[in-house]
């Protein structure tokens, strides 16, 4: 299903951190307190292997003894992040401690779910709010979405954020994502320079469009409902 280029798009984070949190959001018995924490920290996970993406500049500093040999990263200073509402907000929240100069962009989406699942994992997706910073070609975009179901909901969110300029490139930040919705979103923009971070990649998709096994319904267990 994932053919070769989209493999060379992916980048599954294998670190057993990242991994031993996973395993806490998905356990049924994690409450909303920890389940949102999980999420911060995965946000911040994700965040640090992000930052191997970027230019590292060598630089000199003075330290109070003399000078030091260092890096510095400049790119950071120019990135968005994209939060989809509501379950991206705790994701946000831990990238944002590894971004802390980013600009701030939020989408409320919802798929109509009343309407059922068609055929190719297809929803109809409700976009009911979009504020995004103006986006310029030396940016970064990343864009926080803690499931990659079926691709409906990013496929369309991309589409909003492709409206406010081209940037240099783009990253979907998540926790669980399935060939499905990986394959739709690389295929749809794979004019773009667009690489999905991804915890874990699950292969079902229930006939609700919930990822099996996943971790139910990410915003309803950080939100409490
Ligand atoms: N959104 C969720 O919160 N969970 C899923 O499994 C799929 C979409």
């Amino acid at each position: 299903m994932l053919e070769d280029w989209m493999l060379e798009r992916i980048r599954v984070v294998n670190h057993p951190y990242a991994q031993a949190v996973l395993t806490k959001l998905r356990d049924r018995r994690t409450g909303q307190i920890d389940f949102r924490k999980g999420l911060v920290r995965l946000g911040r996970v994700l965040g640090l292997e992000l930052v191997k993406e970027f230019e590292i500049k060598e630089v000199t500093v003075e330290t109070p003894l003399g000078p030091a040999k260092g890096v510095a990263i400049p790119g950071m200073d120019n990135v968005v992040i994209i939060t989809i509402l509501r379950a991206a907000m705790p994701l946000t929240e831990g990238l944002i401690k590894v971004f802390p100069a980013a600009r701030q962009g939020v989408v409320s989406a919802r798929r109509v779910e009343e309407k059922g699942m068609r055929p190719g994992y297809e929803f109809e997706i409700e976009i009911t709010y979009v504020k995004i910073p103006e986006i310029k070609h030396e940016d970064t975009v990343i864009i926080a979405d803690p499931m990659l179901a079926t691709g409906s909901t990013m496929v369309s969110i991309m589409d909003e954020v492709l409206k406010r300029g081209r940037a240099k490139r783009y990253f979907i930040a998540s926790v669980i994502s399935t060939p499905v919705g990986i394959a739709k979103v690389l295929k749809k923009f794979r004019d773009v320079d667009l690489k999905i971070y991804t915890v874990a990649i699950d292969e079902v998709i229930n006939e609700m469009g919930y990822i099996v096994p996943g971790l139910g319904d990410a915003g309803d267990r950080a939100f409490g409902g």
